[in-house]
């Protein structure tokens, strides 16, 4: 693998050192950046040694190359060891003001971020928020460990271990491109199915499983289609977006954009009733019983299940019990390829917290994704996808 392996000025530069040797002697290929900062505590000539090739310290050193282009292009993955706060401050912000920020901000590869910094800074809501953000733009994080610090004391903001750096580092690079050329619909978020100009019936969804599966998509490779419901969750950069609104729209839009698809994932929480007549003034109450006369939506994936061509069919299962029994028998009913199904009897589930996820294809096969956050899970359900289409499991 192609990894820049970027340097900043903290205590933890020298274990970047080690790290680079690690990576060196398995046969990758390692192109160092160091910032001024990064010098004081390590000499680059250490770098140049260990990886037999130049240190890249300064954006002004090569302008016939335009070395942060040409090293942003060349790589199957940055990774930032130690990041300061200083360093995750800026890549938060999209500041380039030396040749490691103007690397990161020029690449469109996985970028690896291990912080290490002392513990206040570390939890100091700024860098919180910029750590945040950066996760949120699919940014991995490797998290600080709880140790002795530079100051003499222990606490959070020791630099992880370099087992988990280079694991992170490989699962970035696994999975940097291997959906390119895959043509992706997903549908996200919830729908709303109108009363009168002034009411709607709808539910929890906030659409975050389905953006983050597209988020994924799109860093993987592939040309993503997002079709989304109302929600106020951000969809990826990268992905076509159509926002629609009732379930209606929902399915024209999907079909279209499905026609052509590799894979077809059904994530939106698609309501499954809409009032029969909405009415066009808003309702007015009346004494005694009250109803409301409901009709079927269509039923998207059951669509798509029936007129598919080569698509990949994925759906969702979303249950209160016997998640998995019920999932098993819409796999078959909807003529899916895969279901992923949990179980929404909890707090789990709806929102942007964890979520748990299991995944069921065939007869009987099945990978339980374990629980972890949306992001995590779409990454691994996206390895589980490909695995099972290619019949690796
Ligand atoms: O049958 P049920 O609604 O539980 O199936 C859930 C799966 O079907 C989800 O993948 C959901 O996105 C999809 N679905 C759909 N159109 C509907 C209802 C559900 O695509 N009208």
């Amino acid at each position: 693998m192609r990894i820049v392996l970027g340097v900043a000025g903290g205590i933890a530069a020298y274990k970047a050192a080690a790290l680079c040797s690690t990576l060196v002697q398995r046969g990758d290929e390692v192109d160092v950046v160091m910032t001024d900062g990064a010098e004081r505590f390590v000499g680059a000539l250490t770098f140049a040694a260990l990886t037999r090739r130049p240190v890249l310290t300064s954006l002004w050193d090569a302008p016939d190359t335009i070395p942060h282009i040409a090293l942003a292009r060349s790589a199957g993955v940055i990774a930032i060891v130690p990041a300061t706060a200083n360093v995750v401050a800026k890549l938060a912000l999209g500041i380039a003001d030396d040749l490691l920020t103007n690397v990161a901000l020029a690449a469109r590869v996985p970028l690896v971020v291990a912080p290490a910094m002392n513990s206040a800074m570390y939890e100091h809501p700024a860098t919180r928020g910029h750590l945040e953000t950066l996760r949120a733009r699919g940014v991995t994080i490797v998290e600080p460990g709880v140790g002795f610090l530079a100051e003499r004391e222990t606490g959070i903001g020791r630099l992880a271990d370099a087992d988990a750096i280079v694991a992170a580092i490989d699962a970035a690079g696994a999975r940097a491109n291997d959906l390119a050329g895959e043509r992706v619909v997903v549908t996200a978020g919830p729908t709303r199915e109108a009363i009168d100009p002034a009411r709607y019936l709808s539910n929890a969804s906030t659409g975050t499983m389905g953006i983050e599966l597209a988020r994924e998509a799109v860093a993987r490779g592939a040309d993503v289609d997002l079709v989304l419901g109302p929600t106020t969750v951000e969809p990826p950069a990268g992905a076509r977006v159509t926002r629609v609104v009732s379930a209606d729209d929902m399915y024209a839009a999907t079909m279209t954009r499905a026609a052509h698809a590799t894979f077809a994932l059904a994530a939106a929480a698609v309501a499954d009733w809409r009032p029969a007549e909405p009415s066009a003034e808003k309702r007015k109450k009346h004494d005694g019983d009250e109803s409301l006369a409901l009709v079927r939506t269509p039923d998207i994936l059951a669509a798509l299940g029936a007129r598919k061509n080569g698509t990949f069919l994925v759906g969702f299962a979303a249950e209160t019990q016997d998640a998995e029994a019920y999932g098993r028998e819409k796999l078959q009913r909807k003529h899916l390829d895969a279901i992923a199904v949990n179980d929404v009897s909890g707090e789990r589930g709806f929102g942007t917290g964890d979520n748990s996820l299991v995944v069921l294809w065939g007869a009987d096969g099945r990978r339980d994704l374990g629980t972890a956050s949306k992001r995590e899970l779409a990454a691994r359900l996206w390895d589980a996808l490909l695995d099972v289409r290619a019949k690796r499991v």
